[in-house]
């Protein structure tokens, strides 16, 4: 454990750790291997490739001819399904688990790879029937049932990129996504579980599919039966009918250039149109397999558990993708982690013996408001290794996972990526580097960061600048669907010299870098607030914030004038809001960046508007803050808070 007195101190990166020896001795990777792949790069990326069965062995590791339309192992050919399931079978593993799944009420099912790979042919055998061809986009809107990483491989086999819009998205969100992929054949079920509840998906489905402008057709999963009852209009089609009618049936994997899309998936951008970004087959999967191999150390024997929703890239990558590459069994969880009470994640790991546990700050956040004694009243000590993603995770919060969950003796990666990054770009490799909590850790074997100013030119070591990628890499995005114009303006075009032949990629992100290459994420660029005309990135002032005792997560705004800052703060359990807590804050702010970062107004709330994948609308906030209406809700998990953060700023 990192020393107590700088703990306190929640804003910067404190202390160094070190993997404990055993964890080093069984690492999938070992030392050398940044220098490795310095020397050797671009060919270093060759041990990418190798995690994968090819048809057709690539000419070669990389195209850079047309940058920054990089061609990942060009003239290479494979099938992503063939990799994650058929090639295991042959390698005498058809009765190892692929999917443990946990339904919402303690459900339970196993597909071993054998199971899987019956399914996932039946399925590709539905979807040709019903007449997807080749290169045709599928939405899947599906929760976190195993039917959804089924139709996503069986999609795969049969070369039809999938676009797998989140379930908790509105029936628009869903149009405009199938809209803009021109995509007429939809996955969906007829309702899910949440929290005991029954939601209608299938309503949502219907109202979508009304305002498209293909005819759709739609294959309909019966997840609720009894609970919910459902129609079949036309063009409509029952799950288990369609696979009933193809049982037994097998289709051959059809044979994908690496360059060929493998998905779409839509992430939102600085403007309102959703971003398509394209992956491609090889570069992609090639990425996604040797990420979870060298980052998340996952072996072929583990237990591993990706505690993220497959309707994001964290699911994509590190539940389906990643994992079933390696042959290994991955945890599907369908619930949230307080329900039916708040030790239901420690109560799976102990009883699968999960290996490696992967999620988000804030749920290590939520776990460290409800208390020790809900990790405590389970064995966790088949834990090997833990990550988060998403978002900064604060030293306080670092060290709380480590110990209690983590028994103090499992290394921590704090992984930093990006949709359009398709894998982890940032992190420690966790049998090689210390830990420092509070930053990412290094860029990756192979992986080139360059901090810059906004003219373009490299800050120093301690100072802030725009994230930028200055190497290719495998995982990268393709393009985005709507065209390679757009892909070249939002990501190429700001720090890029194409006279000079230099190609950064903008990640739309800052960062700091120290003496030792460790990098802090301050977060999105557009998430800086200017305050008396200098730049503070809000998450910089949260992290100060919620490194203060009793409090449990913060979202700092803009105020109206351009000079005052407002702090919305919830507390844990136990500690009550008010003038003293007030006070901490302040000099919590104060102690890690400056009185200049104080906030002016500091707003108590239980809870802070988030969205359904965790991420807090500060958008949503600002409106508050600026009496001005507010945006869209729809996509809010709690919208019903915003109305109570509103009255509490009007009174004060
Ligand atoms: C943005 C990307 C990566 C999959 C989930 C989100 C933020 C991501 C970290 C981290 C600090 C992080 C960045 C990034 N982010 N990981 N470890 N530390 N910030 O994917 O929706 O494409 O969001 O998430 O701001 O740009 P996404």
């Amino acid at each position: 454990m990192g020393d107590r007195a700088a703990v306190d101190d929640d804003s910067s990166v404190d202390g160094r750790l070190s993997p404990p020896p055993s964890f080093v001795e069984q690492a999938n990777v070992g030392e050398n291997l940044r220098e490795e792949f310095d020397r050797e790069w671009p060919a270093c990326w060759n041990r990418a490739g190798e995690c994968l069965s090819w048809e057709t062995p690539a000419d070669s590791v990389l195209d850079d001819s047309e940058p920054p339309f990089y061609r990942w192992f060009p003239g290479g050919q494979l099938n992503a399904a063939y990799n994650c399931v058929d090639r295991h079978l042959e390698s005498g593993r058809k009765n190892h688990a692929a999917i443990r799944w946990e339904g919402k009420d303690g459900e339970r099912r196993t597909y071993t790879y054998q199971e899987l790979f019956v399914e996932v042919n039946e399925c590709a055998a539905a979807l040709r029937d019903l007449g997807v061809e080749e290169d045709d986009v599928v939405t899947i809107y599906l929760p976190m049932i195993p039917e959804l990483p089924i139709a996503m491989l069986a999609c795969a086999r049969i070369g039809a990129p999938h676009s797998v819009v989140f379930a908790g998205l509105s029936a628009a969100a869903l149009a405009t996504r199938m809209d803009a992929a021109e995509s007429d054949f939809l996955l969906t079920c007829d309702g899910y579980y949440r929290r005991g509840d029954a939601f209608n998906q299938k309503r949502k489905a219907d109202n979508a599919v009304l305002s498209v402008d293909a005819d759709v057709t739609t294959v309909v999963v019966d997840r609720l039966g009894e609970e919910l009852t459902h129609v079949l209009g036309s063009n409509e089609h029952d799950y288990d009918d369609l696979l009933e009618t193809h049982a037994g049936a097998t289709v051959d994997p059809v044979t994908r250039d690496a360059e060929d899309m493998l998905f779409l998936m839509y992430t939102s951008g600085t403007t309102g149109e959703p971003k398509g970004v394209v992956h491609s087959t090889g570069g992609y999967l090639a990425y996604a397999a040797w990420t979870t191999r060298t980052v998340l150390d996952v072996k072929p024997k583990d237990t591993y558990w990706c505690a993220a929703d497959i309707g994001w890239i964290t699911g994509h990558s590190y539940i389906v993708y990643g994992p079933l590459a390696l042959g290994t069994t991955t945890v599907m969880y369908e619930g949230t982690p307080d329900y039916p009470d708040r030790d239901r994640l420690w109560e799976l790991v102990e009883r699968m013996a999960v290996d490696v546990f992967y999620t988000a700050p804030t749920a290590v956040r939520a776990f460290m408001k409800w208390g020790t004694a809900y990790p405590e009243a389970h064995d966790l000590s088949s834990l090997r290794l833990l990550g988060t993603v998403g978002e900064p995770i604060n030293p306080r919060a670092w060290h709380w996972y480590h110990e209690h969950i983590g028994g103090g003796e499992c290394p921590i990666v704090d992984t930093w990526w990006q949709t359009e990054t398709g894998g982890i770009a940032i992190s420690t490799v966790p049998g090689v580097d210390d830990m420092k909590p509070g930053a990412a850790g290094k860029p990756l074997p192979g992986i080139e960061v360059d901090l810059l100013a906004s003219d373009g030119t490299p800050v120093d070591s301690g100072e802030t600048g725009y994230l930028t990628l200055s190497r290719p890499w495998p995982g990268m995005a393709k393009t985005l669907y709507d065209g390679d114009d757009r892909h070249l303006e939002e990501y190429w075009q700001q720090f890029s010299d194409p006279d000079a032949g230099r190609w950064r990629y903008a990640s739309g992100d800052a960062a700091r870098m120290d003496e030792d290459g460790y990098l802090t994420i301050l977060g999105r660029v557009d998430d800086v607030i200017n305050i008396s005309g200098r730049r503070f990135s809000t998450m910089e002032i949260e992290s100060a914030i919620v490194g203060v005792e009793g409090v449990a997560e913060a979202a700092v705004v803009g105020g109206p004038d351009g000079s005052d800052v407002y702090a919305y703060v919830s507390t844990e359990r136990g500690t009550e809001p008010g003038a003293e807590l007030e006070e901490r804050v302040l000099a919590g702010v104060e102690r890690a960046i400056g009185s200049i970062a104080q906030p002016g107004t500091i707003v108590f709330t239980p809870e802070l508007p988030k969205t359904r994948s965790g991420k807090i609308m500060r958008r949503l906030l600002e409106d508050v803050t600026n009496g001005e209406p507010l945006g869209d809700t729809s996509a809010l998990r709690n919208p019903e808070i915003v109305g109570e953060i509103q009255s509490t700023v009007r009174d004060q």
